[in-house]
């Protein structure tokens, strides 16, 4: 069965209203019964990437950055996972404040360091997070299961 591996940094209640979102889209029937594997981004490892068909990011900002914690994730990751996951689909939503641009560019500079694809450009969410932006997510969560399904039929 195809594998989604969801690696979030979930820091608040708004964080985990997108997180959950998330997780409904990738777990909605239409995208063909994939496997979701969630991991909190300071305990995700090489074999979980090395393991998944594609891959939903999830942090906040800080400092106009992404977080801390989904950086140590792509230093743990980076290499070990360098050569063998060229192609990877995946998705990120960030969510913060007042400024999402730095934390979203980071990501896709890294994505793009490791070959990765995204399978919709990225979901930014300031403030409160609406109807709209629960939206954004669900359809994130779905694009990447749909993604994860493809890559492994
Ligand atoms: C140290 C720190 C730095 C932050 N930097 C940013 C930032 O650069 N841009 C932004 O939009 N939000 C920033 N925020 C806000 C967080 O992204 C936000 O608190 C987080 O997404 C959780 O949302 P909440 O505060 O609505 O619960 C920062 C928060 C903290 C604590």
């Amino acid at each position: 069965m195809a594998r989604l591996l969801v690696v979030h940094h979930t820091t608040s209640p708004a964080l985990q209203e997108l997180l959950e979102a998330a997780l409904d889209g990738a777990r909605a029937p239409e995208t063909g019964g994939v496997e979701v594997v969630t991991r909190p981004a300071l305990t995700a490892t090489a074999v979980d990437v090395l393991g998944a068909d594609a891959v939903l990011l999830g942090t906040p900002a800080n400092i106009g950055y992404m977080s801390g914690a989904l950086k140590h994730f792509f230093d743990t990751v980076y290499y070990p996972c360098l050569t063998d996951t060229t192609g990877l689909a995946y998705g990120v939503y960030v969510h913060g404040n007042n400024d999402t641009t730095g934390a979203v560019r980071a990501v896709e500079s890294i994505a793009a360091g490791l070959s990765w694809v995204a399978a919709r450009p990225a979901v930014s969410v300031i403030g409160a997070p609406g109807a709209a932006d629960r939206e954004a997510c669900w359809d994130l969560g779905a694009l990447c299961a749909y993604a994860a399904a493809q890559r492994s039929p």
